[in-house]
């Protein structure tokens, strides 16, 4: 137990599931409402600690929210999170190989993860296949660029987090306006052929209809 803690992904999903994980609790529920699928399946690329499917599906019966992620200790995490819902489940899984037939979900979203992939390309065009025709696609990245924290959806205990730390960790990990340019292109040569580019709070968001 200890050893797979401290292990290179243990250490990361702790401090993801202690820092971040936390204090995004509004912007899953906004991601969650925005995607606001009532009934049958959704998948959640690159789950990480969960919380996405678990708002997506939460109150729902006729959903089934499925999270993958290729990291171990986060899925642990996730399950704990989950309690004892039914419609939620997690799988160890690369999204550039799902193991789901084609035509399985009614939505599929990917929060954080696309600045993680390595083979942009492969993710896309399974994500293509695993879709019902005229479902979408939410991909969802930090604004690396964003200058300020908007209202409603960072979670904050007491001064944590400060700004300052929220939008020095976005320029970190988020996507700047080179590499979101990079993703479109991308999106553009795939079976989706492109997308609505917009903004949803603090993320730079692309909304990719099969
Ligand atoms: C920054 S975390 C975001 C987690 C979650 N989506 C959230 O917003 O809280 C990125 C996650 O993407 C996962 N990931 C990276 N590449 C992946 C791949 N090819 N297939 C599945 N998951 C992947 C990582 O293991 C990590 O848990």
């Amino acid at each position: 137990m200890l050893k797979s803690v401290l292990s290179d992904g243990g250490l990361k999903a702790l401090a993801y599931d202690v820092g971040p994980g936390r204090y995004y609790q509004p912007a899953y529920r906004n991601i969650a409402s925005a995607i606001d699928l009532e009934a049958g399946a959704f998948l959640d690329i690159g789950c990480g600690p969960g919380w996405l499917s678990i708002y997506v599906a939460s109150g729902k019966p006729e959903l089934d929210a499925i999270g993958i992620d290729i990291n171990e200790a986060m899925l642990q995490r996730a399950e704990r999170h989950k309690g004892t819902r039914l419609n939620v489940t997690y799988h160890t899984m690369d999204a550039a190989q799902i193991i789901y037939p084609e035509g399985t979900f009614n939505a599929v979203a990917a929060v954080q993860s696309a600045h993680h992939w390595t083979d942009t390309a492969a993710v896309l065009e399974e994500v293509y296949r695993v879709l019902k025709p005229g479902c979408s696609f939410y991909l969802y990245e930090a604004d690396a660029e964003a200058s300020e924290v908007p209202d409603g959806w960072i979670q904050r205990q007491g001064v944590f987090p400060p700004d300052a730390w929220v939008l020095r960790n976005w320029k970190r990990y988020g996507m700047d306006a080179t590499r979101w340019e990079e993703l479109k292109q991308a999106v553009r040569a795939s079976s989706f052929g492109g997308g609505e580019a917009g903004r949803h709070g603090f993320y730079r968001r692309l909304v990719l209809t099969k």
